[in-house]
């Protein structure tokens, strides 16, 4: 069944051959404790293909110059490429014009640069701000700083059992001081897929908030159309992206940055400064002050035409035949706990073995080779929900193969039976 699965995906795009795809990615092929390496913490971080660690030694061997701020050959070459990537992203995401893409330093910058910004601009004492029980504590704290701040009010949509978002709870929460709502699209430490498309015609019918989806973990399993949402912020990370770490988006609708004042200040930032005042630059400039991580844009946007050549469709078929094949073989080994049993759920698996703290399996894992998160995946309220410390975590991309699966499995028996 299983198998079938993964044949049809493959059949669909001759593209998709997972051994060669595999060899795009220098460090699988690499060994830990003596054991071939089993990457199963693609949640955490993405490995890179060697398109993309090409650009980046290209950039420092051949182009490495500012941007911006130069008429000379290399400055202005490099400029091109960096607003080449830009735009890359934009059409990725499907934004109106390159000017609502904001370089940032990851999925966190963004969030504090839209709670810094937005909460300036339009929230007030006694306002509320709705974010969920599942969020990343990148996705809780900024708002939680936020409403101490202007001692406005932070509400929160619960979750079921299943790791669902309690929906009918929406719009008993929405009303007219509701300033924003938070959420991810896709949980880091459960794998759910939110309704988000559901979820912003409940917001939009009842209330006038913005919404902020924080896409980080949804990005390397779909393609996000921002118009087609219809959200106001989209944020993510370049390093789940198959991209450089220290480089994120801030998707923000264009209406939205004309009115924000600026985030950090500084160089890059401005259009004339006198020693009395500042006059600021227009669209995303005013918000990257400094110099940028200008090699870690061009290397996401090669990330990027990298999963683009692949094709998310291909990809989905590919983590969904891993993910039953996994979540089936784990259910079949004795004191397994899974946690989250969404149906629309991707490329994660958090579980614990009963009895057995998830650091133990973990640590264990490794001398086999096998790379999981164990933890609280910075979801403690979510971990507080299910009334557990945290779980140990495999989260699968599409350069994983069923062999590995049958690897961690294992990996996982021979573990339990050492600490039982
Ligand atoms: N947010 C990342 C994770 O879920 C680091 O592991």
């Amino acid at each position: 069944m299983v198998a079938e699965t993964l044949e049809g995906a493959m059949k669909q795009n001759t593209m998709f051959d997972i051994h060669k795809i595999r060899k795009d990615f220098p460090i699988l092929s690499r060994t830990v404790n003596g054991k071939p390496l089993v990457y199963l913490d693609n949640g955490a971080t993405a490995q890179k293909p060697q398109s993309v660690i090409d650009v980046l030694t290209h950039y420092y061997t051949h182009q490495n110059s500012n941007i911006h701020r130069g008429v000379h050959t290399l400055s202005r070459e490099i400029t091109i490429a960096y607003e080449e990537a830009r735009k890359t992203i934009q059409l990725h995401i499907n934004a109106k014009q390159p000017g609502e893409i904001i370089f940032t330093k990851g999925t966190t910058e963004s969030i504090n640069l839209v709670a810094h910004c937005f909460g300036n601009l339009a929230v007030s004492e006694g306002d509320e701000i709705i974010i969920t029980q599942m969020e990343h504590h990148s996705n809780i704290v900024p708002w939680q700083q936020l409403c101490k701040e202007k001692k406005a009010i932070l509400k929160y949509i619960p979750i079921n059992e299943a790791g669902e978002l309690v929906l009918d709870e929406l719009p008993k929460l929405l009303s007219s001081k509701t300033k924003l709502v938070a959420f991810t699209h896709i949980s880091n430490t459960l794998g759910t897929i939110n309704p988000v498309k559901e979820m912003i015609a409940t917001i939009r019918s009842l209330s006038k908030a913005a919404i902020l989806i924080d896409g980080a973990q949804a990005v390397p399993h779909l393609k996000p159309n921002v118009q087609d949402l219809a959200c106001d912020f989209y944020v993510f990370s370049g390093h789940k992206l198959f991209g450089p770490t220290g480089v994120g988006v801030l998707y923000a609708k264009e209406e939205w940055l004309a009115k924000f004042g600026p985030y950090q200040t500084g160089g890059g930032t401005i259009k004339t400064v006198t020693l009395e005042k500042t006059e600021f630059a227009d669209g995303p400039l005013k918000f990257e002050a400094g110099t940028p991580h200008i090699e870690g844009g061009i290397g996401l946007a090669a990330a990027i035409d990298y999963v683009n050549a692949i094709g998310f469709d291909v990809i989905q078929k590919h983590e969904e035949a891993l993910m039953t094949y996994a979540a089936e073989k784990l259910s079949a080994i004795d004191n397994i706990r899974i946690y989250g049993s969404s149906k629309h759920k991707t490329s994660v698996i958090a579980f614990n073995v009963i009895g057995i703290h998830p650091f133990d399996v973990g640590t264990l894992l490794d001398k086999y080779g096998i790379a999981v998160r164990s933890g609280h995946h910075c979801t403690q309220p979510l971990c507080q929900f299910y009334n557990i410390p945290g779980t140990i975590r495999a989260s699968f991309a599409f350069y994983n193969t069923m062999e590995e699966i049958d690897l961690f499995i294992e990996a996982l028996k021979k573990s339990i039976k050492l600490l039982s």
